[in-house]
């Protein structure tokens, strides 16, 4: 299995902020143009939490859109989409409930964690203990590879990986395997079929290595087929069956943990965040009243930048003359907090500029984003198509 793409979602629950930028926006912009990327608003997910407030969806999802977009996402380089308007999520969902044993989902650590953490709702719900599994579906649907996210989702991950194992193992090969796989070498041109049959056989008979590599090289070269097929050719290189769910990895995303005003970590529940449109004069003011090293009281008092806040956005935005002048001014009082600030209040306020601008732009051309998005959705949809389709077949439901 070797191909190079990209799923990641992101859950609409309220105004992106500085963190989802460093942690999530950038790695998203920088993939795009390394992949096959698809990037989806995981409405259905914030509905498993946020199910009695319906309008957090309404008032976030096309914002949130319109925050990628000023981030640099960009629609010709990615696949952008909205999870229900894709239903084959929902089906690839309910059809991997029915192997998935109950333990594995209340052994992921985020169940207990956040019902705990969130103990005004009643998170006692079917679809909560299921979100995991919906996330598996997401991922699997694409047979994506590569699944961008922050530290806190790993285990999810590690959970479709189980997933897709099990489901291999009980549906691994199509019935009717061997006809498709010849079916799928004929689309190739002659050239092709003739090389394609060669190397398969130096590897099944000689076991060469080599043709083995250079026959996967040429399977995925043929534009023309689909994964699915192409699933199939790599399958019967080797006398297998098709891998109807490849496993996917995780890439953890670095900078993940981007401070917060107040030093914790940035998120909307701790109102410590700085939004990706706000004003410059809100900016400023967030900035000057953030608190710093309590050592400081006077002036004169000297500080230690490791336990104030200020400093971890010093270690972001500034460089390293910036940060010794921090460091020695701090710790000699030779500097004063205000000082200190103005530097991370010009940097944050250059890098929203342009992004405030672009939202500024797509929110006054609505239809034009709609449009992104729809064209994403049927890019989505063609290839969840064919997934369930196989996904279908392998259970069974063929007959359809
Ligand atoms: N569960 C993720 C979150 O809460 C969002 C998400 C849903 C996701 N489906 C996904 C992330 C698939 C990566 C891949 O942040
Ligand atoms: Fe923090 Fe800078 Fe003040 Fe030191 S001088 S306490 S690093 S704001």
């Amino acid at each position: 299995m070797q191909n190079n793409r990209v799923l990641s979602g992101m859950r609409p629950s309220g105004r992106l902020h500085l963190g989802h930028y460093h942690g999530v926006l950038k790695n998203w912009v920088k993939l795009q143009h390394e992949y096959e990327c698809f990037f989806f608003v995981a409405d259905w997910h914030a509905l498993t939490t946020h199910y009695e407030t319906p309008t957090v969806l309404s008032e976030n999802v096309w914002q949130m859109v319109i925050d990628w977009l000023a981030c640099g996402v960009n629609p010709g380089a990615a696949k952008l989409f909205i999870q229900s308007r894709v239903p084959e999520h929902a089906e690839l969902h309910l059809l991997l409930s029915m192997v998935t044993p109950i333990g594995w989902l209340e052994r992921v650590p985020t169940y207990k964690d956040q019902q705990e953490k969130l103990k005004s709702r009643d998170l006692a719900t079917y679809g909560f203990l299921g979100y995991p599994l919906l996330q598996s579906a997401d991922i699997l649907m694409y047979r994506a590879n590569m699944v961008p996210v922050g530290e806190d989702q790993v285990a999810h991950v590690e959970l479709t990986r189980e997933v897709a194992r099990r489901f291999n193992y009980l549906y691994g090969r199509e019935p009717d395997f061997e006809q498709r796989a010849e079916a799928a070498i004929k689309k190739m041109g002659k050239k092709n079929i003739k090389l394609y049959n060669k190397l398969k056989r130096e590897f099944q008979e000689k076991g060469d290595q080599e043709s083995l590599a250079k026959a996967h090289v040429l399977v995925s070269e043929q534009q023309n087929l689909t994964i699915s097929d192409q699933e199939r050719l790599f399958g019967y290189l080797e006398g297998l069956g098709k891998e109807i769910l490849p496993e996917p990895q995780a890439l953890v995303t670095e900078h993940s943990k981007m401070p917060g005003l107040d030093g914790q970590k940035m998120s909307k529940s701790y109102d410590n965040i700085i939004s990706l449109r706000e004003s410059p004069d809100d900016v400023s003011r967030k900035i000057k009243t953030m608190p710093t090293d309590p050592a400081r009281i006077r002036r004169t008092d000297p500080g230690n930048p490791e336990i104030c806040p200020v400093w971890s956005f010093h270690k972001i935005y500034s460089d390293e003359s910036t940060k010794s002048w921090v460091q020695e001014g701090c710790r000699s009082a030779g500097i004063g907090c205000l000082e200190c600030k103005e530097p991370v209040i010009q940097a944050v306020t250059a890098e929203l500029e342009p992004i405030r601008t672009q939202a500024l732009e797509f929110e006054s051309d609505p239809n034009h984003v709609r449009s992104i998005i729809a064209d994403g959705c049927e890019a989505a949809r063609d290839v969840a198509k064919e997934t369930i389709d196989d996904v279908r077949q392998a259970m069974g439901l063929g007959y359809r």
